[in-house]
């Protein structure tokens, strides 16, 4: 933290609120405190009011009470995807209490497997390390096809311990976790192609195309998620989707067509939507008739 005197600290508020910047006040006091040198601040400020997002220009954002580390060109983890978080863990809560009682049962040694996370579309990492953060037993496995998302998120899963790879959707994530994943939560770009153009220049600007640009309706990406995710998730498995209010019907038909049945939830106060896919509840054994061997016992 570099010494400012209130004067300079006024001087600053004045200089981001001429820039735009809605929370001038906050900003400087956090730029300030995240300054080395009076030169590093003055080159921070500089970068702040010519539009950098500041979390760019800080190197960090808070995300579910995390300090998250944010490289330049790399997506900015939002507050409404904390919702996602959010149901993320109450699906692992019920997951591992299912776990439990098959466990108690005598089905299974206690404590014998982590839940299983995956976070695609990772960007920084910032969904997947807040979930696992949040449960006592996890394995974060966490992907993204852009160099530098990863290179960030590698920082920030450390945390963890989890893993983090490189490329398309699924194609990098160990083949040893297909069938086995718990949780797959993903926030992958849903803004349409024709809309990009209308989102506020920190986004348009500084963060790349490939974060933001959900194809033509925005859900090309959801529907290549859903149409794999029944290969990747357990037996009891969740698929959990961020996506807008309205393009929550289309996420949750790329779920149906995948075979999973989908649920919608949404927030008001975060804005925020998620579509959950399930696998279909299996058909009620009929009476009288035992089920074929090695059917029943573990669903693992
Ligand atoms: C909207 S950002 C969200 C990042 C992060 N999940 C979060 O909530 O902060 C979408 C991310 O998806 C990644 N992405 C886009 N297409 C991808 C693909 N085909 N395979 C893997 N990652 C992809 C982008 O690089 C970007 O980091």
């Amino acid at each position: 933290m570099t010494s400012s005197t209130p004067a300079d600290l006024a001087a600053i508020v004045t200089r981001l609120r001429a820039a735009g910047c809605v929370f001038a006040e906050d900003e400087a006091r956090l730029l300030t405190a995240a300054a080395q040198t009076p030169a590093d601040l003055a080159a921070m400020v500089d970068r702040r009011a010519s539009g950098f997002p500041l979390e760019h220009v800080l190197g960090w954002a808070d995300f579910c009470g995390l300090r998250i580390a944010v490289s330049d060109r790399v997506f900015v983890p939002r507050r409404r995807s904390e919702f996602l978080v959010r149901q993320a863990i109450a699906v692992a809560a019920a997951a591992a209490i299912a776990q439990a009682a098959v466990s108690s049962a005598g089905q299974t040694a206690p404590d014998q497997r982590k839940l299983v996370i995956v976070d695609l579309c990772c960007g920084t990492g910032a969904v997947g390390v807040a979930v696992a953060t949040a449960l006592a037993h996890a394995e974060l496995h966490a992907a993204d096809i852009d160099p530098a998302a990863v290179a960030c998120a590698r920082q920030n899963v450390a945390s963890v311990g989890g893993h983090v790879y490189q490329g398309d959707l699924y194609d990098p994530l160990p083949a040893r976790r297909r069938g086995k994943v718990d949780v797959l939560v993903v926030n992958a770009p849903y803004v349409p192609t024709s809309e990009i153009g209308y989102l506020p220049p920190e986004a348009r600007l500084h963060e790349p195309a490939i974060a933001l640009d959900g194809g033509s309706d925005g859900v090309d990406v959801h529907r290549r998620i859903a149409a794999a995710a029944p290969g990747w998730l357990a037996p009891d498995g969740k698929l959990l989707i961020e996506t807008s209010e309205r393009q929550a019907g289309k996420t949750a038909e790329a779920m149906s067509a995948s075979g999973l049945v989908p649920t919608i939830t949404h927030d008001d106060d975060m804005d925020a939507t998620v579509v959950i896919g399930s696998r279909p509840p299996l058909p009620p054994a009929a009476p009288g008739r035992l089920p074929p061997a090695g059917a029943a016992a573990t669903t693992r």
